[in-house]
């Protein structure tokens, strides 16, 4: 696929027409970032918009004392950084390299240039915004009304949803992410995490084999 043809398949991009595409291609830059990298830290002043071209990003919020709140993970096609171009404010949060990341990056008034010359391009940031804003409520939902056991399975629920694939048999399976990574979506412990994650193996809602889970074909209407 070339540039224009990725860009063109990227939601926010979409409704523009070949010429504007061009146009905000010649305008963008490529940067790469290794595993771990940050691409940017929360309070930050932002002046930048990121598309992601290839690989995986996580966008966190840290408490003082170091404990990760994982918001969202975002990854081909996805972009972030529009907040702080948005209402002017410093970065909402720190977003790092899941996996090794290419991204194409688009300076403030270039993006505030092509938000004004293309409604299209508007229409199509609302909308993300708008589905961003279920997903966080579906998040509070998730941290005020389930315990903890509860919770782990929204995850691994909301996964599914996200990457999972349905097989043959009717159980969907999808990428084990690691008993960290849940307890920072969750506010909750490595340890705890564990536990949670054992009992519903034992409870025969899930089956976690090497890298992957496995669940049971009514897991969605379980929690
Ligand atoms: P900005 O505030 O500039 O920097 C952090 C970015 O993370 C933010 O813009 C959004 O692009 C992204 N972001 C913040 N909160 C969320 C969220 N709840 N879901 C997805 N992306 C988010």
């Amino acid at each position: 696929m070339t540039e224009r043809e990725f860009l063109k398949s990227v939601p926010l991009f979409s409704r523009l027409g070949e010429a504007s595409v061009d146009a905000i291609l010649r305008l963008t830059r490529r940067r790469r970032f290794k595993k771990d990298d940050v691409i940017f830290h929360e309070k930050e002043v932002g002046d930048s918009l990121f598309v992601i071209l290839h690989g995986r990003v996580k966008v966190a919020i840290f408490g003082d004392d170091g404990k990760e709140v994982t918001l969202s993970v975002l990854s081909e096609g996805d972009f972030f950084g529009e907040m702080s171009l948005l209402d002017q404010e410093p970065r909402s949060a720190t977003v790092i390299a899941e996996e090794e990341c290419e991204l194409l990056s688009l300076q403030r008034d270039d993006f505030t240039r092509a938000l004004e010359q293309d409604p299209g391009m508007g229409t199509s940031l609302i909308q993300v915004l708008a589905s961003r804003l279920r997903k966080a409520n579906h998040q509070i939902s998730t941290l005020a009304l389930l315990d903890v056991y509860g919770r782990v399975a929204r995850v691994i629920q909301e996964l599914a949803e996200e990457e999972g694939k349905r097989l043959k048999d009717g159980r969907v399976v999808v990428r084990r992410p690691t008993h960290m990574d849940i307890a920072h979506r969750i506010g909750s412990s490595r340890e705890t995490v564990t536990r949670m994650m054992r009992d519903l193996e034992e409870n025969g809602h899930i089956e976690t084999q090497g890298r992957e889970i496995f669940l049971r074909p009514d897991f969605q209407k379980l929690f």
